[in-house]
């Protein structure tokens, strides 16, 4: 079986004013098909900077990155966008709707990229928001909807083109615990009944709990990759890998 996410001794390095500043220092790292995973972290310690490279939104500075088996560094900008339209579905901490359409155009948006016809595409946009609970609301905008509902949104948007991939950064961040739950526990039913595999930010020890396996960054680098203990969760795991 082909892992679905290799990372071998990936590093990312930014450049500023300052000097370089290495945020990722040599993250190895497999992520099978069907994995539901949360990745854990001190503020700053690369969390967001892994999430890019995993969703190929930036490249290594250096290391090998292969999805389903291919070195990213061999794609053309043409495979990539296509990669990132249809083969990986992106929720983050604050929806990112456009918030001049409705619910339901927000969730055909990515289908007109990848060239469904309009009809075909608002009969599954209409489909995808009924199975995250909002069948209800396809002519709201964002700005009518709840922070819990607009998430919903987001998560239906991110199916669009059924990706084999779901990567969300802080995707409970701003809603409270209970909403943030609730989204987690969509995530968790698209894992089990339709086998895509997840990969989550979170701060949330809570959210956390309810995965199968926790990575922990700290300063660019894993130090702890196994199953959501409470020494995972809340962070005493320091030097620990299972
Ligand atoms: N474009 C950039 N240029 C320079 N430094 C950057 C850039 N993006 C991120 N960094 C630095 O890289 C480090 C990791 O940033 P990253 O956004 O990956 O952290 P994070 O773990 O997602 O943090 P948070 O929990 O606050 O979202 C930080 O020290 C940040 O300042
Ligand atoms: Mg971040």
């Amino acid at each position: 079986m082909t892992a679905l996410l290799a990372l071998d001794n990936v590093i990312k390095d930014y450049q500023s004013e300052a000097g370089t500043f290495r945020a990722l220092d040599g993250v190895s790292l497999v992520v099978e098909k069907g994995e539901l995973v949360s990745i854990m972290g001190p503020s700053g310690s690369g969390k967001s900077t892994l999430m890019n490279i995993i969703g190929c939104l930036d490249t290594p500075t250096a290391g090998i990155y292969r999805f389903d088996g291919t070195d990213t560094a061999t794609l053309s900008e043409t495979a990539l966008a296509r990669l990132r339209n249809a083969g990986i579905g992106f929720v983050f901490q604050q929806f990112n709707l456009l918030p001049r359409l409705s619910a339901l155009a927000n969730v055909a948006l990515p289908m007109v990229y990848s060239g469904v016809a309009k009809r075909d595409r608002d009969m599954r946009a209409q489909t995808l928001l009924a199975s995250v609970g909002i069948g209800d609301k396809p002519k709201s905008r964002p700005s009518q909807l709840s922070g819990g509902q607009q998430q919903r949104v987001a998560v239906a948007r991110s199916l669009a083109n059924s990706p084999e991939l779901l990567l969300a950064d802080e995707p409970t961040g701003a809603l409270d615990t209970k909403t943030g739950i609730e989204v987690l526990a969509l995530f968790r039913s698209l894992n089990e009944q339709q086998g895509v595999t997840v990969v989550i930010v979170t701060h949330d020890p809570e959210v956390a709990r309810a995965t199968n396996r926790v990575v922990r960054i700290q300063d660019g680098r894993v130090f702890y990759d196994g199953p959501p203990t409470e020494a995972a969760l809340y962070g005493h795991a320091e030097g620990a890998t299972a």
